[in-house]
This record gives structure tokens, C-alpha cells and sequence, in this order.
């Protein structure tokens, strides 16, 4: 029998189904509460609201689970790549040789920028930050294809998200490449995704940059763990956006302004720092645990913690890991490694955060991955921008695709003044 759920206010009862989904995690369908009963629901933050329904990512947070497409990411992160992965997220299966070729093709015909989008990125002055630049240019390029903008998005769609995911790239290079004033390095036909990132990053023009197999697997594997991570804050900016029937560009532009954040994807560049931080202050980081649980100190422990994920992020897992890897391979020695790891022990020891259940999160250790690859900090939210890319298209894809979908608008409790009247100016005090 489907499970309904009763909500009593002043006596009355009123009753709403229960929706279940495919992983039996349930949501009191309150859609029709106000309507009935002149009530609405009020969840700062939203950690009880079920926004949508969609069929791309799922995460069990108590277990520290997590699949995209129901595949797990231990598996996805294992045998896959960024792209087959972008891939899976926005078409919801894995593709087979063909449909990765002309995928793939799609990513490379569309790696170039329009000439005139470079002029603009030297508008920048250089010391902007690149989320900024990544933003407003993400924004801009969609004035430079109009005939992809059309409201009926079939047709085009495949072409908008293979040039959005390769042009992502092209972009946050050429804001780098302009910050350092350094010549702009174009994308090379025979190079894959992430390689060619890292060779528009920092090729010379007389001179290739050589590429590391151990460097390009890693970053590879980082825009991997980031493609989706369900309805966090800058992909419910993205949905948010793309229900009031904006282009693809203008939604994800939007999320990439949400990601910026130090709460979100932002938190990678704040872990770096913070490890700077307690390097270069002598603290092997127990100085700053006991900052980090003191409400007063205004520090966090940058890196752990997650709204979801009441257990170890299972991308976490595979980044720690990784990281060690790569700095064994590239024969690097990180002290902020050594204090990243010593954080985490004595943190995982600590009643306060094994209280409040707090554990590293995807950028505990991404960043120390990137600084071996010589990634400026800056540009660390960046990446983080480029892998979420898929994630962000598949779920305009959702939005778009959904026949009763409606523009996202919140209500709210109003707590200011209750009625007044204007004062004319001679009057006021
Ligand atoms: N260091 C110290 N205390 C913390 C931390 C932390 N990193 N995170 C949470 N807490 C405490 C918080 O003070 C609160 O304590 P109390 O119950 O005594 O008031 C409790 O834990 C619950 O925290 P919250 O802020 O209510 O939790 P939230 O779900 O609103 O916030 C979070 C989640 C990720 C914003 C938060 O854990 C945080 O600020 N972490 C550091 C920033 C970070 O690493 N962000 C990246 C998130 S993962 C990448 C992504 O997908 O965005």
C-alpha cells in the first residue's frame, strides 16, 4: 500500500503521499499543503527539502555512498575517464566506441574560443580572480553562438554541452595564461581532454610542456570525482537558473558564481592556504584543531565537513590515495602533506568532530594533488568548475526535459515590519 504521510495543524488533518525512490529514501510530497491548508514549509538551508526528482547521481551520506548513473564512483574512478564519465552523466549510460568517438570528436572541433573572446580577457586587470573571468566569459561566449540559443534545445543540445565541457577548459586556461602575461597557447587536435589542458596551462609557443602520464591521470581523476555530486549549491543555482527557461550558458555561468564560495568549491583553495598557514607558523596543525573547535576562533577546519556525507566522502578515499601516488611518482616531497595527514588523525580522534560527525571532504586533499602539478591556487576552484561541468549540463538537461517542470520560485516567512506609511522627508526624524 503507498504510504501516506498526516500533518494535523489546528486540529485539521491533512494527509500527503509519500514518494519513494529507487534507493527506498523517502519525501513527504507537500506540494499541495499550502493550497489546502494555508501552510508552507520553512527549512533554512534546505537540509530537509527535496527539490526535484532526478535520476543522475545518488548519494547514501550515513554510508558514504556515491554513483553516478548507479555505478559506483570506486568503480567510475577506476576504469573510466573524464570524458566517458561526462558522458555517462549527461546521457545516463555509458556510451560504447562509436558514440565516445564522435563524443570526443565534438570536444576537440569544439576546443577553440571565438577570436574575438580573446580581447575580452585582457579587459581583466590581472590581478582578477579566475572564477571571476570563468564566469563572466562562460556568460559572454553565449553571445558569440546565438544560433545555439534557440527555446527548442534538441537539436542543439549535444553540440552547446560538447562546446561548453571543451571550451570550460580553454577558457580557464587563457584567464591563467592572461593573469601571467603569457601568449596564449592553443589546444592541440591530437591530445585528449586533460592533457590538453595541462599543455594550454603550460606549453611555451617554441617549446612543449611534457607532458607526465602520472600528472595527466591525476588531474584526470580529480575532474572525475567532481563531474556530479547531486543537488548541492551550485547545481541547485544551475536548476534554479535553467527553470526560468535561461540558456545553458547563463545557468551554468550562474553556478559557477555559486561554486566560487569557500563553503563550496572554494574550499580547496582555502585548504591550501590554511595548510600554508600552520606551515609556515610552526604548528604541526594541533594549534589549529583547537582553533578549528572553538565557535569564537572564526576558523573551520577547511576540508572536512559536508551537509551529506555523515561518514568518510568516498571521494575523499580515492583522492588520498591518489595523492600519494602521484607525489611518489613525480618524486615529491609536500610538508603540507605531512601536516594534512596529521590534521586528519588528530581530527578523527577529537570528540568534536567524531560528535558532529565531520570527516575530510572531496578537498582535504585535491589541492595538494594540484600544487604538485604546479597549479596556481587560484585556479584550484577553476578545476573544480571544470569537472563539474557534466553535472551541471545533465541537470539543465533534467530541468529542461522535464514536462511539468515549473520556474523554481521559494516563498519565505516574512519577518519585517508590519504595515506603515511613508513619511514625507520633512517629517523624519
Ligand atoms: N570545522 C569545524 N567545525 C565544523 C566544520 C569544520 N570544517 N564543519 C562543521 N562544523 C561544525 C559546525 O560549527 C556545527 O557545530 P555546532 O553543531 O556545534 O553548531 C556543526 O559542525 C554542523 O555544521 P554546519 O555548519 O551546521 O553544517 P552544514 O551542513 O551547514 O555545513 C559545510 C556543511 C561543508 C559547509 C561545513 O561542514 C563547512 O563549513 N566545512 C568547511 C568548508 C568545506 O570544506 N567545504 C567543502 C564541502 S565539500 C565540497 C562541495 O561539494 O562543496
Amino acid at each position: 500500500m503507498d504510504k501516506t504521510a498526516e500533518i494535523i495543524i489546528d486540529g485539521k488533518s491533512y494527509r500527503y503521499p509519500v514518494v519513494v525512490g529507487t534507493e527506498q529514501e523517502s519525501g513527504i510530497d507537500i506540494s499541495q499543503l499550502r493550497a489546502q491548508s494555508g501552510h508552507i514549509t520553512l527549512d533554512d538551508g534546505y537540509g530537509n527539502t527535496g527539490a526535484c526528482r532526478s535520476n543522475i547521481t545518488f548519494i547514501d551520506g550515513e554510508k558514504g555512498v556515491l554513483r553516478y548513473r548507479g555505478i559506483p564512483i570506486e568503480e567510475v574512478a577506476e576504469k573510466s575517464t573524464f570524458v566517458e564519465t561526462a558522458y555517462l552523466i549527461i546521457w545516463g549510460k555509458l556510451p560504447n566506441q562509436a558514440e565516445l568517438r564522435r563524443f570526443s570528436d565534438l570536444l576537440t572541433e569544439n576546443s577553440m574560443l571565438h577570436e574575438d573572446m580573446k580581447q575580452q580577457f585582457e579587459a581583466f586587470p590581472a590581478n582578477a580572480h579566475p572564477m571571476a573571468i570563468l564566469s563572466s566569459m562562460i556568460n559572454a561566449s553565449s553571445c558569440f553562438y546565438p544560433e545555439l540559443l534557440t527555446s527548442e534545445m534538441k537539436p542543439t543540445f549535444d553540440l552547446q554541452s560538447a562546446r561548453l565541457i571543451s571550451q570550460v577548459r580553454t577558457i580557464a586556461a587563457f584567464a591563467y595564461r592572461t593573469s601571467r602575461g603569457l601568449p596564449i597557447i592553443y589546444a592541440k587536435p591530437d591530445y585528449k581532454y586533460t592533457a590538453n589542458f595541462l599543455h594550454m596551462m603550460f606549453s611555451h609557443p617554441l617549446k612543449d610542456y611534457e607532458l607526465d602520464p602520472a600528472a595527466v591521470k591525476a588531474l584526470d581523476l580529480i575532474f572525475l570525482l567532481h563531474a556530479d555530486h547531486e543537488q548541492n549549491c551550485s547545481t541547485s543555482t544551475v536548476r534554479m537558473v535553467a527553470s526560468s527557461r535561461a540558456n545553458m550558458f547563463a545557468s551554468c555561468a550562474a553556478g559557477v558564481c555559486a561554486l566560487w564560495g569557500p563553503l563550496h568549491g572554494g574550499a580547496n583553495q582555502a585548504v591550501l592556504e590554511m595548510l600554508d598557514t600552520i606551515h609556515k607558523s610552526g604548528d604541526d596543525g594541533s594549534k589549529f584543531i583547537e582553533a578549528a573547535k572553538d565557535k569564537n576562533s572564526g576558523k573551520r577546519l577547511m576540508g572536512f565537513g559536508h551537509r551529506v556525507y555523515k561518514n568518510y566522502d568516498p571521494r575523499a578515499k580515492i583522492i588520498k590515495k591518489a595523492c600519494d601516488d602521484v607525489l611518489e611518482k613525480l618524486k615529491i616531497s609536500d610538508p603540507l602533506l605531512d601536516i594534512a595527514k596529521k590534521l586528519e588523525e588528530t581530527a578523527l580522534k577529537e570528540s568534536y568532530f567524531i560528535e558532529r560527525k565531520l570527516y575530510p571532504n572531496v578537498d582535504f586533499y585535491s589541492g595538494i594533488i594540484m600544487r604538485a602539478l604546479n597549479i596556481p591556487v587560484e585556479m584550484f576552484t577553476v578545476l573544480f568548475a571544470i569537472g563539474r561541468m557534466p553535472g551541471w549540463i545533465a541537470n539543465f538537461k533534467e530541468v529542461m526535459e522535464d514536462p511539468s517542470a515549473r520556474i523554481n520560485r521559494p516563498r519565505q516567512i516574512y519577518t519585517g515590519p508590519a504595515l506603515k506609511h511613508y513619511v514625507p522627508m520633512k517629517d523624519r526624524k
